[in-house]
């Protein structure tokens, strides 16, 4: 506990003074007071860095005015406050951010820099290849709940019309995240997997079957090192300007999303977290922490039935087994 006080006085003072922040070295790149690995911020850095963003383009003197310049920087600004600029299809309080650290920008975190081109992509749950603006859609509709307003309706006549109000890829909130990830994928080859991508999950002969994990022992990890910053409840507790997502219930993401699945939270959980030391987690407890979580109840994904459907489900499915 002692060491979290120091930790969190050194994020006030980090803050407060700007002492932490670099001078600019370059139009895009400020002087980062650590080297970065490639163009993320490192894996084995600490909250310290959560403000940290490589390639911001609110800060890029280059980018200019045009019409699609401005789409960058407004799909920059969903991407780090969703539940504000992209109100009407954020029915969480999660914002893209939260799982995708330092926008996007941040080693083993889900990072999303340099993959655009390598849309669109065979996908299992969709059973077809998928866009960019299509898997974009697909964060918004499950991550971010975006069928949240459809959650308690039983009417299906209900679901088609509401159906008309979620994202779609020519939604305008959508191309500006496109153009965001564009902008961040510049100069990377297409159809190439650049090496940081796929490096969140936990490897396969490290993996526990789903009804062995032991959901009061992922409680017990819980108390001791997360609801510090998450809270008893999960809802998150507020740290300066930041605050992490819900990681259940009805403002969290609902059981459609990815990180609804067992391996695939624990796999966050596994290098991203807990934030004052990442990496710190065996492999066995992120799984059992992970079971925890999506032992909560969370918002339900309306269209469950239409994924994988020429798949199996995977077996870390845990709300889609409970359905079927
Ligand atoms: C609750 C956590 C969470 C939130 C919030 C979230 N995502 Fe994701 N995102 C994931 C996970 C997990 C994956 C990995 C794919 C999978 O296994 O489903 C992913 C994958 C992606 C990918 C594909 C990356 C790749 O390498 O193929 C993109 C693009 C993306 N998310 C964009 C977004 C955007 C834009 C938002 C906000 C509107 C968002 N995400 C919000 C968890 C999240
Ligand atoms: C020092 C504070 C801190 C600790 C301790 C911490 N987290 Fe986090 N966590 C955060 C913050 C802040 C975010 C949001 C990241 C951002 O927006 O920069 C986050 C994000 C997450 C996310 C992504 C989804 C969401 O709801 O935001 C998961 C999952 C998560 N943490 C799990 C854990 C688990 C499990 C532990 C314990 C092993 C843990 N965290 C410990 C601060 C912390």
């Amino acid at each position: 506990m002692k060491y979290l006080k120091y930790a969190f006085v050194g994020l006030a003072l980090c803050l407060s003074a700007q002492a932490c922040r670099g001078g600019n070295d370059g139009p895009r790149r400020p002087k980062a007071r650590y080297a970065l690995a490639g163009p993320l911020v490192p894996a084995a850095t600490t909250m310290v860095t959560a403000w940290d963003i490589p390639d911001n383009p609110l800060n890029d003197s280059t980018l200019g005015n045009s019409p699609l310049s401005e789409q960058v920087r407004w799909g920059y600004r969903i991407f780090v406050d969703t539940p504000r600029q992209a109100a009407r299809f954020t029915h969480s309080r999660m914002s893209c951010n939260n799982c995708h650290l330092n926008a996007g920008q941040r080693e083993r975190s889900l990072p999303v820099v340099g993959v655009a081109g390598l849309f669109p992509e065979y996908n299992a749950r969709a059973g077809r290849l998928i866009s960019l603006a299509d898997r974009i859609v697909d964060c918004f509709i499950r991550s971010e709940n975006g069928t949240g307003s459809l959650e308690d309706s039983d009417d299906p006549s209900a679901v088609e019309n509401v159906r008309d109000l979620l994202p779609s890829p020519t939604s305008k909130e959508v191309l500006a995240v496109a153009a965001y990830l564009a902008w961040l994928s510049k100069g990377y080859p297409v159809g190439q997997n650049p090496a940081w991508r796929g490096r969140n999950a936990i490897p396969a002969d490290r993996l526990i079957p789903v009804d062995k994990l032991d959901g009061h022992k992922g409680e017990g990890l819980f108390t001791e090192k997360c609801t510090s910053c998450h809270g008893a409840d999960g809802q998150g507790v507020q740290i300066g300007d930041k605050k992490a997502g819900p990681l259940w219930g009805p403002d969290s993401w609902n059981d459609g999303a990815g990180a609804a699945r067992v391996y695939t939270l624990a796999g966050i959980i596994r290098y991203a977290m807990p934030y004052l030391d990442p990496g710190s987690l065996t492999d066995d407890e992120a799984q059992h922490i992970a079971a925890f979580i999506t032992s909560k109840p969370r918002g339900r994904y309306p269209f469950k039935e239409k994924d994988y459907a020429s798949a199996s489900i995977p077996v870390d499915a845990v709300y889609y087994k409970a359905q079927r």
